[in-house]
């Protein structure tokens, strides 16, 4: 006889009824399955966003740590603040220093990782149903924690500068009559994740000014700043104004292992962060932010980005020489400044997502463009990551790539195949390889 109690058992999953709408809403991306393949060694995987940290002096990051464990690991291993460390929040503001930013310490919230600066901002600010304008494309661990409060995001158009100020208005106008609670833009103005394009000073103002009138608060998510790769870092927008959400992250400029990022925001907001921290993890992670805190004091932390950045410029300068040499007539890329990734076009009637399974078949991994979308668009783009394959494999992984692509075009001459944009499929966050 069949109970009631192992009909349930043979569900999939016997808590399907009990999960909350949030968690119905998330969806488990077909692209996820594809990477688990694209971690075999015989793929070049150019869709990571991992950083490469093969470089750092390990010994002495090591002897610090050692040090710091015998002179103060009662501490360094006990609870904490719920804002973060105050050695460390000051050390912040000398980071920060580099891209024109003056502020305070007690306005500074330590968090594992900006990916949980991101959560949380969005935790204070936004309820189901709330718009959050984001540029086109945006980052997909982003997208990801917003469609995870049920909030509704809205591209705004940009041009080869990054997010157009003048789509941002026509934007906002739109959202405004249709009755929309607009409650804030979220930016990467420095080599955005995944297009590679910054926004130039002037921009950055304009779209400061759109927001400043139009009431708009401006979240700025900004990692990869200091990675650049050809000049200067340009001042950060929170330089220019302090209402500004200011998002920033020791992963990319030291090890994303540590989970410590921060928040930089107005004084109220602050306090808001704070508790909600407190309600995530009581505290940010105490031994990490000591390590931290350790690395920047006795290391030439300075000096490290300086190696970072000569090691990615040539990573970045060969994929784009292999592009240009590589790819077939038709198909676009942008030159970023820095960072980690290029942002292809392909050429007309091709479906990157459609391409994928051929392309892990041709032993390349990439990132489809319509992870970094939440309204369906992309299905011509793609994400190509220069971070982690060494400089041969990165020219292997453009030359496979750029022969999936005439494979593509081949097929499509002979067959005629019209590859419309699909459905949405998009990863629900991040993930190891999408970051
Ligand atoms: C634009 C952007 N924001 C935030 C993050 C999250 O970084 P983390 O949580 O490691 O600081 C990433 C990671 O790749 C990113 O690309």
């Amino acid at each position: 006889m069949v109970t009631e109690h192992s009909r349930h058992d043979t569900r999939l999953d016997r808590f399907v009824d009990s999960y909350s709408q949030r968690t119905n809403g998330m969806r488990v991306s077909a692209v996820r399955a594809l990477f688990a393949v694209a971690n075999r060694p015989e793929i070049v995987s150019l869709a990571g966003g991992m950083p490469n940290i093969k470089d750092l002096p390990l010994p002495e990051i090591a002897g610090s740590i050692a040090d710091m464990i015998t002179s103060n690991g009662t501490q360094v291993m006990q609870y904490g603040s719920g804002q973060g460390e105050p050695a460390l929040r000051e050390q912040i503001l000398d980071v920060m220093a580099l891209e024109g930013i003056t502020a305070h310490a007690d306005d500074v919230v330590i968090t594992a990782g900006s990916q949980q600066g991101l959560d949380l901002v969005t935790r204070i600010f936004c309820d189901p149903g709330d718009v959050i304008l984001a540029e086109s494309p945006s980052y997909v661990g982003a997208l990801g924690t917003f469609l995870s409060y049920q909030t509704e995001v809205v591209h705004v158009g940009s041009d080869e500068d990054g997010l157009d100020p003048t789509a941002l208005r026509e934007t906002v106008a739109r959202l405004k009559k249709a009755g929309k609670r607009i409650k804030f833009l979220y930016t990467i103005p420095n080599f955005n994740n995944p297009s590679g394009k910054t926004q130039p000073w002037e921009r950055r103002l304009d779209i400061l000014s759109v927001c400043a009138e139009e009431g708009v608060l401006v979240v700025e998510d900004n990692p990869y700043g200091l990675l650049t790769l050809d000049a200067d870092p340009i001042p950060a927008m929170r330089s220019a104004d302090a209402d500004v959400i200011y998002l920033g992250s020791f992963s990319k400029t030291f090890a994303p292992g540590f989970r410590v990022g921060w928040v930089l925001a107005p004084h109220a907001v602050r306090e808001k962060l704070v508790l909600a921290q407190e309600s995530a993890t009581l505290c940010p992670p105490v031994f990490s932010q000591f390590a931290i805190s350790t690395y920047l004091a006795t290391q030439d932390w300075q000096g490290q980005i300086e190696i970072y950045r000569d090691m990615y410029r040539e990573r970045r300068d060969t994929m784009l020489h292999a592009l240009a040499e590589e790819m077939p007539d038709g198909a676009s890329w942008t030159r970023p400044a820095g960072g980690f990734f290029v942002w292809v076009t392909l050429p007309e009637g091709l479906d990157s997502q459609a391409m994928l399974p051929r392309g892990v078949n041709a032993r390349v991994a990439f990132v489809p463009g319509g992870a970094f979308y939440a309204d369906g668009q992309g299905a011509r783009n793609v994400r190509l990551s220069y971070c982690f394959p060494p400089a041969d494999r990165i020219r292997i992984g453009v030359q496979r790539f750029a022969d999936v692509v005439r494979r593509e075009l081949e097929v499509m001459d002979t067959f005629g195949i019209d590859a419309s944009p699909h459905e949405l499929r998009r990863p629900t966050g991040p993930g190891p390889d999408l970051t």
